[in-house]
């Protein structure tokens, strides 16, 4: 008799952004005259930039001919883009890593999910909380976490850390030490960064308890401060306890374009394996790489011309960010995030809940956000609001919560 696995029975309920999409999707269904504006997903709607595009023709032509024509390409990604991210995400910024520590995929939100697979089953996992949840429904399904405890709000085996605005949304160390520690910086959700100080504390941390941080750096593009890292291994000591995942999603619109990549140090080993083997030969066998023209895509995103152009999209987004964190402010908010981060974490009003007042904007003033309840019991009592939006939507949907 065929078995399934019941792991997928602990989740709770749907997946976070797949559940306000039905939601969002019954009540459009219902008023279909209204104008709905989403600040849900953290989804971009700017379009790819000229260098980007220009990149994808080229790409697409060069493979439509006998000698540009490419099959299978190298399943850790084409040296041209892993050198390229090695030279200007890395050594341009002081650290040291290899074209070789470097995994293209089609995105960061994959690694995230499956770089738990290397790891035994046993490991104890940390997350901050609120948390995005691809990291701990990732776990959910290995049967790493216990069952879901109604009375915290959380899995029994998972060791949440909590992120509130007594603490500035930055974890503190925990008392208990967990094998597999998930960090987000910027924070989705919460928008907070982390100083460098702060970070290097996780790093010794993790070095002396021989911890491995899960590090998800797919915000770095939005750092507007002094003193805060784009990647991990700015900290001295992070290739022997970090992995880092970044993508392409957020700095240059490639969410429906799909191309992220994992590093993985060579010095990164545990058990006396080297973790770089095991992602290597996950990746080997259950994936066969990004394709060509958006590989190339990727390539183009680091020249002059692609720099500059991203440069002029991303101020789009954090200007986004601007208004709607001087927006709520000045309405009464109080608001948290968007000045390192596309994302903008607001208290609700007192005495409403996250889906409370999720039903209330959209079913007052057609706005969808993220009710912080579904990152976590600690994301109770706060709504997530992206800065992703056109600027257009983004002013009309702060007008509209104002008159709210
Ligand atoms: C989010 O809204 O949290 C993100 O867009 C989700 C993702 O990147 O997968």
């Amino acid at each position: 008799m065929v078995t399934i696995n019941t792991n997928y029975e602990k989740l709770k309920g749907n997946y976070l952004f797949s559940e306000i999409a039905g939601r969002v999707a019954a009540y459009a269904k219902e008023h279909p005259d209204q104008k709905i504006i989403r600040l849900g997903i953290g989804d971009v709607t700017q379009p790819l930039v000229p260098a980007v595009v220009q990149a994808l023709k080229k790409a697409a032509q060069e493979m439509g001919t006998p000698e540009g024509f490419r099959g299978y390409g190298p399943e850790q990604g084409y040296a041209f883009l892993r050198e390229t991210i090695a030279k200007q995400d890395y050594e341009n910024r002081g650290c040291d890593i290899d074209a070789d520590e470097i995994f293209i995929s089609d995105g960061a939100k994959g690694d995230v999910g499956n770089i738990q697979e290397i790891f035994g089953q046993d490991n104890l996992v940390a997350v901050c909380d609120p948390v995005y949840p691809v990291y701990v429904d990732t776990n959910v399904m290995a049967g790493r976490t216990g069952d879901f405890n109604l009375r915290t709000g959380g899995y029994d085996r998972v060791l949440y850390m909590p992120c509130t605005r007594e603490n500035g949304f930055i974890p503190q160390l925990p008392d208990r030490t967990p094998d597999l520690i998930y960090l987000c910086f910027p924070n989705n959700p919460t928008g907070a960064a982390i100083s460098k100080e702060a970070l290097q504390q996780w790093v010794d941390y993790a070095n002396q308890n021989g911890s491995v941080i899960l590090y998800d750096a797919a915000y770095e593009a939005y750092i507007t401060q002094e003193g805060i890292c784009h990647s991990i291994y700015e900290c001295s000591g992070a290739k022997t306890c970090a992995i880092e995942m970044r993508s392409f999603s957020k700095n240059a619109g490639f969410t429906g374009l799909r191309l992220g990549f994992t590093v993985v140090p060579k010095e990164l080993v545990r058990q006396g394996v080297s973790l770089r083997k095991l992602w290597g030969r996950r990746h080997g066998t259950k994936y066969n790489g990004a394709p060509y023209i958006v590989q190339r895509a990727g390539e183009a995103v680091y020249s002059k011309e692609g720099k500059a152009q991203l440069k002029a999209q991303i101020a789009v987004y954090q200007e986004n960010a601007r208004i709607i964190r001087e927006g709520l402010t000045q309405a009464g908010y109080t608001v948290y995030g968007g000045v390192n981060a596309p994302y903008l974490w607001m208290e609700t009003p007192r005495g409403v809940t996250s889906w409370q007042f999720f039903d209330q904007l959209l079913k007052q003033v057609q706005v969808v956000g993220t009710p912080g309840e579904g990152f976590g019991a600690h994301g109770e009592g706060y709504f997530r609001l992206t800065a992703f939006g056109t600027l257009e939507n983004t002013k009309e949907a702060l007008e509209r919560i104002r008159r709210m």
